[in-house]
């Protein structure tokens, strides 16, 4: 048994996410958590809500509320959509938690103490009117290059070039329209990443061989390119404060952290999070999961992400770690992931183009969702979603091969011997040769998950599932029945082990439908603990005589009206 701590990239507080996030994050490490547990290890599967940051303040405004009462609600709105995709989560906390703040600040004075990070004078646009310094979201104005006239300071939207705000023609503040800019020269801590990258350097050739290439490379190019110091805190009011013992000047400005310093630093804070919620007489020690060399060195750490969030977690994070000079855990695997496109173009959130976490879980349950998104994963390469695609996949894996060989066999067997597994014979030759091919698809299945492989691990799945509907045509105890009533009775038995089996093995895909299928046999303390090859191919975890009722159907097709219904709804090829 193995202590591993999981985590997938904090999603952004500012709205609920597309599929596009989900598959590339919260899923498969959702995935790979159960998984893991299910093997017995001890797991921590933690994530948050990433709620500092310009967008946050914005989307507060846009909605007419302060900026705490807006995270507060969209942090519960996104939980509700996670629960609904049955994310097991040991704690889903927020990055403007009180422990985050107090550990962001101690990051700081650390790396303030060790010489990392230095106050240096900037000149930035303030607005007198505001009577505050304009982030450069906050500044709008003519666009240079194509006379766009909603241009912000960092981008213009309308033709995608990058921009400085003093670029902009006819600069105005976006939040009171004031066209009285100034620019004053103020104070900021810069973070002196460039000190650190030959560490980050040593660092990553020690870890990083084992990392997809997709996370590795990204890893290198940034190194390559050199660690520039960076300024690492803002102008907001919402943040975590500068430490005023640390630096009383700024902190009376009410400087705060930029937001991707503290966010990095909240799966941290969140394991903080997870051990202050114990209830009574619970005693979960945080500590242990990330800090000290006899503690944390027992601990995998594996992360999920998306491939933009590869520098943060690979090179900017780890230099922090690293420039603290603590014994703090860092990374062990990185997993990242590509894009995944809507019919080949981009899920856009502004355009309402793709589909919405929370509108996918009104259309279909989340099982269907988790099964399409992790079998068509972007690994390596981008991949596409298509209704097409998902309505042929869920018809075929979900509908034909593993619900209808479940509803069928179990069915059958009621009508024709009752509500118990009937007894039949021992196995025999194609009893044993089924066991021989379980077996041997079921370490497959396994080493694809261990490589955190899910595209692979998949394909195992849907393999295991078809072994079933195979012998079971080739067995035919509807002829058997006929003849041979103890032969058909074997059959039978045979199959609905595999559906135990199928239950427990496909938990980590689709947890609600295992769970309905594990649960129709009525097994003493029965689990969801895995099982060997070993074991599985004995197929003999459910005897005869066991009590069973049949499920509902456990997947339904998706229709040509349905299928018509969301292209309509939603747009399909662009
Ligand atoms: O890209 C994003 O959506 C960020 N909110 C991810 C943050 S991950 C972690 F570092 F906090
Ligand atoms: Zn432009």
């Amino acid at each position: 048994m193995a202590r591993h701590l999981v985590t997938s990239a904090l999603p952004y507080i500012n709205g609920i996410k597309h599929l596009g996030n989900m598959v590339g994050s919260m899923l498969p490490a959702d995935v790979y958590s159960r998984y893991l547990r299910q093997q017995g290890h001890e797991v921590l599967y933690i994530c948050a809500t990433d709620e500092h940051g310009t967008p946050a303040e914005l989307a507060a405004k846009a909605a007419g509320l302060t900026v705490a009462d807006f995270c507060a609600r969209a942090h519960e709105a996104q939980r509700a959509v996670y629960d609904g995709f049955a994310l097991s989560f040991d704690h889903f906390g927020r990055s403007s938690s009180q422990q985050n703040v107090e550990i962001t600040q101690h990051f700081a004075r650390k790396l303030h103490e060790n010489g990392f990070i230095e106050e240096r004078a900037i000149r930035q646009v303030f607005s007198p009117a505001d009577d505050r310094f304009l982030p450069d979201r906050y500044i709008e104005g003519t666009c240079p290059h194509c006379g766009y006239d909603r241009a912000r300071g960092d981008q213009c939207e309308n033709c995608t070039r990058v921009l400085d705000p003093t670029d902009l023609i006819d600069p105005r503040s976006a939040i009171s329209n004031s066209t009285e800019l100034e620019v004053r020269e103020t104070k900021h801590l810069f973070l002196l990443q460039s000190k650190l990258q030959h560490e980050v350097e040593a660092w990553i050739d020690e870890v990083a061989d084992e990392w997809p290439q997709l996370a590795s490379s990204i890893a290198r190019k940034w190194l390559t390119e050199g660690l520039h110091d960076r300024a690492i805190t803002r102008d907001l009011d919402w943040g975590v404060p500068v430490p005023a013992d640390t630096w009383p000047d700024l902190a009376a400005e009410g400087k705060v952290f930029y937001v991707w310093f503290d966010a990095p630093i909240e799966y941290i804070g969140a394991t903080k999070e997870w051990a202050d919620a114990a209830g009574d007489g619970q005693v979960r020690d945080w500590k242990s999961w990330w800090y000290g060399p006899d503690g944390a060195d027992n601990v995998r750490y594996t992360e999920f992400m998306a491939k933009d969030n590869v520098p943060f977690h690979t090179v900017m994070f780890p230099a922090t770690e690293l420039g603290v000079r603590e014994p703090w855990k860092k990374v062990d695997y990185v997993k990242a992931f590509n894009w995944l496109t809507y019919y080949g173009g981009k899920f856009s959130t502004s355009q309402q183009r793709g589909i919405f976490t929370d509108q996918a879980l009104e259309l279909l349950p989340a099982d269907y969702w988790r099964y399409f998104l992790i079998a068509n994963a972007p690994e390596s390469d981008d991949s596409a979603f298509t209704w097409e695609h998902f309505a042929a996949t869920v018809n075929k894996d979900l509908a034909d091969t593993l619900g209808n060989f479940v509803n069928r066999v179990l069915s059958f067997s009621r009508k024709r011997f009752g509500d118990h597994v009937p007894a039949g014979k021992e196995r025999g030759a194609a009893e044993a040769k089924l066991g021989a091919e379980i077996a041997g698809l079921l370490a497959d299945y396994e080493g694809h998950l261990e490589a955190l492989q899910f595209r692979k691990a998949a394909q195992s799945l849907r393999a295991l599932w078809s072994a079933g509907n195979s012998y079971l045509e080739e067995k035919a105890p509807w002829l058997e029945m006929k003849t041979d009533q103890e032969a058909a009775a074997t059959t039978l038995r045979t199959a609905m082990n595999l559906i135990h089996l199928y239950a427990v093995i496909s938990e980590p895909f689709i947890p609600v439908s295992a769970a309905a299928m594990r649960t129709a046999f009525s097994l003493e303390a029965d689990t969801a603990t895995w099982v060997t090859a070993e074991q599985a191919r004995a197929l003999d975890a459910v005897p005869g005589g066991t009590a069973f009722t049949v499920p509902p159907v456990l997947f339904a097709k998706v229709s040509e009206e349905d299928l018509e219904s969301y292209l309509t709804r939603f747009g399909g090829e662009s």
